[in-house]
């Protein structure tokens, strides 16, 4: 962990920023320099505390290089909208593997000045010839590998028209400015680290089928190990054509002609309007109160805001601090098996379906669901519906958080949804596409790859966005502001839920992030959990209470959060020690 007075962090990868000045051999004239330094910093920390800014910034990414930038641009006189361009960018540069601008994602804005609280949705959209039964054999069989793998798998990318938008609403400096240093990273090339290697060993056989993206990603047609120098001078190119001409620079002219062609080519459907009608658009998130912390979370097409909030309203009626430990789990549990319930069944794209959402997030539907629950028994899913299986699932999704000195707040999840999405780079481009279209019900009850089972209200349809699980949250109180947020498939939405719990409980930004998790998300019904996640006693305990349990036998999540403890006016940022992010303020 990072924070403002320099405490000890409690895993190396943290740096810590201090605030002084040396203590070198200073000459009368030096010393007195340097008073009136001290007062000059005592003067802005007071001015800025009275006026209910932090004065300093915290930023919490996937990446050193995307903190870093972060900074940078900070420092360049930009301010967290900026900064969120940049990192966002510099992620999609050297963590191919989980975000890209051949991907989508959630911005969570506040901007300080106005009060402004906003999500903007970058999030893909089926092509305009996609259909219904697009991944379906002729005798209606799903197709498994189709909206996994390959140029049929992507929908159409949102990250780049999120930036472009995020820069004329919201920053101070020109897009080129905040898009440099990802720029920088793609043309000089860096160090892939373990996470890359280790997706890339997975991913080899899709990432071969596409020649681009073998000579870009593999070394030679073989994963590389970690070390290896990544260049992408596609990839820098077309950000320069970002930088200049802004949206169309990516969804007009070169680009758009070599990603239609490249897709095409590869046997997908994408159509040069589908990219010419791609908007990012600005959203109400969803909000709720939960013990007097107002939550702030991504609304739909997301699921993840409304499914936190359903199960913390069910939550809400139990006092879980003076619970034993075991019960607590059990009623977390159960509260996600209801409140993932309810996202298979009526979440989904809002321009394409009408959501009960004010009926999920009341307290009286929470009261009802509150009844059926047992404190010493579980409900089978299967009292509620027929329960197919699922499978794995990784980290391959990125999230950062910042805070910067004037008090604006950016929660970003970004995706390209499984590692190295759909393995499928356009030739000329460097954009390696997503596989997002998995994230669709791509076949009746047949569960996508995070086994979340979907219905009609999550179907295929031309210009439809997916229903994501990505939840991208801010928490206040009256005395602290928390922003935060994780990759994790749909496990994202029950490890920001964790650590919202953690939060209740008075404990801060190194504590959420490095929280044991377990996960229920109603079908399949089955609590998994981490190495660590459970105890031994309290797998005994929710045995014996019905529960049938699974690990996954890794660790899972990436989260990264800062928090703004406004009556102490202290800044502090903590990286999730599962990854290899980075956490600072300065
Ligand atoms: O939008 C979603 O919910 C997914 N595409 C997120 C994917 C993710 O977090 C990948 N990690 N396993």
């Amino acid at each position: 962990m990072a924070d403002f007075d320099g405490k000890a962090p409690s895993a190396g990868r943290f740096e810590v920023i201090r605030y002084g000045f040396g203590r070198s051999r200073l000459g009368w004239r030096c010393a007195a320099v340097a008073f009136l330094k001290c007062l000059l910093f005592a003067a802005v920390v007071c001015v800025a505390h009275a006026s209910g800014r932090p004065g300093h910034a915290a930023i919490a990414s996937a990446h050193p290089l995307a903190t870093q930038a972060g900074f940078e641009i900070l420092d360049q006189g930009g301010n967290a909208f900026d900064a969120a361009i940049a990192i966002s960018a510099v992620l999609a540069v050297v963590e191919p593997q989980s975000s890209g601008i051949g991907g989508g994602g959630f911005w969570l804005l506040r901007r300080a000045a106005d009060g402004k609280t906003v999500m903007l949705d970058g999030r893909e959209t089926a092509p305009l010839a996609a259909r219904p039964d697009m991944y379906l054999d002729t005798r209606g069989e799903p197709r498994l590998s189709a909206s996994l793998d390959g140029a049929l798998a992507a929908g159409i990318p949102g990250l780049p028209a999120a930036l472009v938008r995020l820069s004329k609403d919201y920053g101070r400096l020109p897009l080129a400015k905040s898009l440099a240093p990802a720029i920088r990273h793609a043309e000089n090339g860096f160090a892939v680290g373990l996470r890359y290697a280790k997706a890339a060993k997975d991913r080899e056989s899709a990432l071969r089928q596409s020649p681009a993206a073998s000579a870009i990603f593999l070394d030679q047609g073989i994963a590389p190990q970690p070390g290896f120098h990544l260049v992408q001078k596609d990839l820098a190119k077309t950000l320069r054509r970002i930088a200049r001409f802004g949206h169309a620079g990516f969804y007009g002219g070169t680009t758009a002609r070599l990603l239609v062609q490249g897709v095409k080519d590869a046997g997908g459907i994408w159509q040069a309007g589908d990219l010419a009608g791609y908007r990012a658009l600005e959203r109400a998130p969803v909000q709720g109160m939960y013990r007097g912390i107002r939550i702030t979370s991504a609304g739909p097409p997301s699921s993840g805001g409304t499914v936190l909030l359903e199960a913390l309203n069910i939550l809400s009626g139990y006092d879980l601090a003076r619970m034993d430990a075991l019960t607590r789990k059990h009623l977390v549990i159960e509260a996600e098996r209801r409140a993932y319930r309810d996202r298979d069944l009526y979440l989904g794209d809002p321009a394409f379906v009408n959501m009960p959402l004010n009926r999920l997030l009341s307290a009286a539907y929470a009261a009802g669901l509150r009844v059926a629950i047992r404190p010493d028994r579980a409900l089978p899913s299967a009292a509620l519906a027929a329960a197919p299986e699922a499978s794995r699932q990784g980290d391959d999704t990125s999230h950062f958080s910042l805070i910067d000195r004037h008090g604006n707040l950016v929660a970003a999840t970004l995706s390209i949804n499984n590692s190295f999405g759909s393995g499928f780079v356009p030739p000329g481009t460097g954009v390696l596409l997503n596989d997002e279209m998995d994230d669709f019900a791509t076949a009746p009850g047949r569960p996508n790859a995070y086994g979340l089972v979907g219905g009609g209200a999550n179907a295929i349809a031309p210009g439809k966005r997916m229903l994501s699980s990505m939840s991208p949250t801010f928490l206040e109180t009256k005395d602290r502001t928390a922003v935060l947020g994780t990759p994790g498939g749909s496990r994202i939405i029950s490890m920001v839920l964790l650590a919202v719990l953690d939060f209740a409980e008075g404990r801060g930004p190194e504590s959420w992030v490095s929280v044991g998790r377990f996960h229920h998300q109603y079908l399949p019904d089955v609590v998994e959990y981490e190495p660590g996640g459970l105890s031994d006693e309290d797998i005994r305990g929710l045995e014996s209470r019905g529960h049938r349990l699974k690990p996954t036998g890794y660790r899972y999540g990436d989260m990264h959060a800062v928090q703004w403890d406004r009556v102490r006016n202290r800044l502090s940022a903590a990286s999730d020690p599962r990854g290899e992010g980075v956490a600072e303020v300065k």
